[in-house]
């Protein structure tokens, strides 16, 4: 068995220009100036008390918008983690296609950002709007263009379908321009109607069953035939263009969350904890180091683990359980056996079928 990939560090920055509809993650919009220093001196604060001795694999600058935070605020950021990094680090920012300055991808590449993730959504400008999104199409296609002159060879794009009122043409429509500008890597998410944000207070009318099925079948045949793999759940890469920082996740690895909100999880001794940061902005400012600690009971870990390792669509060798758990396999046998029986998991291997992977939130309840 290869090694397992991680440590991974994420790094959370909680603003937007505007909140969209649909969005649930922890993000504020933005209202007066961005103090940008103050955020990253707390985020390297928060580091040192954080990071011990880690030595980590990949790092994520996700949000919010990390985008609108300038190359130099980026680049004094990397400075103080690079001395944690491992050589080959893979170093990954989120961007808004709406809010990124022009010319500044040079610079986040210089700063030691590495792998760009864009959030394209949709290719309709009908569709963007109608999602909220501070941008249309042609910025996106601006945004990968220019991130390529500036010297990413590592580029994600966010899309999502079922989306409101979207007919699976729409849907394929979408993944063919998002082909069109040769990313390495595509994440290709379902719209979900997460409970607070402004979508489950208006529901707007969403695909039926059928037509989401028609969307996915068209997608993954498009996809493949466009030469991207599905590796994961919603993931989708050219050969070698996995997402290392989420296989930390699929793998069930260790991760330090640093910045307002983020979380983390890691094994010490023979317990697994959970991290977390105050969500709010202004509290974390106050305290950037303090850090909440919850033990995940040894109940609850395979759970957890099949949670993450069956979304992987080649699965996980079974001694990685016991690595990432301190769990024996015995602790899952029976469950396992059940699901094998039912043809959703593979005999040997911590790996879903086609069909368990149809069903995945099924499957995962054997193991909760
Ligand atoms: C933190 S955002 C990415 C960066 C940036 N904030 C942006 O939106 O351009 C992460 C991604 O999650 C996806 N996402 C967010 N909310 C979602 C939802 N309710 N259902 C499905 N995908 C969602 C979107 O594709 C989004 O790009
Ligand atoms: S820009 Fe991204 S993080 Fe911000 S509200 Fe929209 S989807 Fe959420």
């Amino acid at each position: 068995m290869n090694p397992l990939p991680g440590p991974g560090l994420y790094v959370h920055f909680p603003w937007c220009v505007k909140k969209c509809p649909y969005c649930d993650f922890n993000s504020h919009p933005l209202d007066g100036d961005l103090d940008e220093n103050g955020y990253v001196e707390a985020l390297t604060g928060d580091f040192a008390a954080n990071a011990g001795d880690l030595r980590f694999a990949t790092v994520f600058l996700g949000g919010g918008t990390p985008s609108l935070f300038s190359a130099a605020a980026i680049h004094a950021l990397l400075d103080r983690v690079r001395p944690s990094l491992a050589e080959d680090a893979e170093v990954t920012m989120e961007a808004n296609p709406g809010a990124v300055e022009h010319g500044a991808f040079g610079a986040y590449r210089q700063a030691g950002v590495n792998r760009l993730s864009i959030g394209a959504q949709s290719f309709s400008t009908a569709m963007l709007a109608r999602l909220g999104r501070i941008h249309g199409p042609d910025e996106t296609e601006r945004a990968v263009a220019e991130a390529r002159a500036g010297g990413f060879d590592n580029i994600n794009l966010d899309v999502m379908y079922g989306l409101p009122e979207q007919r699976p043409e729409d849907a394929v429509a979408d993944l063919e321009r998002a082909v069109a500008l040769e990313p390495d890597h595509l994440s290709w998410y379902q719209l979900t109607i997460e409970p607070k944000t402004a979508f489950a207070r208006h529901p707007p009318p969403t695909p039926d069953e059928g037509a989401i099925a028609a969307m996915e079948d068209a997608g993954r045949a498009l996809l493949a035939g466009a030469g991207y793999r599905r590796y994961e759940i919603s993931a989708y890469a050219r050969p070698g263009a996995e997402c290392r920082h989420n296989l930390v996740y699929w793998t069930f690895g260790d991760y330090l969350g640093i910045g307002a909100g983020a979380a983390g999880k890691r094994r010490r001794g023979s317990e697994t904890v959970r991290t977390s940061k105050p969500r709010q902005p202004r509290l974390y400012l106050k305290s950037p180091g303090a850090v909440s600690e919850a033990p995940v009971p040894n109940g609850e870990l395979p759970g957890e683990f099949m949670m993450n390792a069956l979304r992987l669509v080649a699965g996980v060798d079974r001694r990685a359980f016991t690595e990432r758990c301190g769990l024996p396999w015995s602790a899952v046998a029976p469950a396992w056996a059940r699901t094998t029986a039912l043809g959703l998991t593979e005999p040997n291997r911590i790996r879903a079928t086609a069909l368990g992977l149809q069903h995945l939130d099924r499957l995962v309840q054997f193991f909760l």
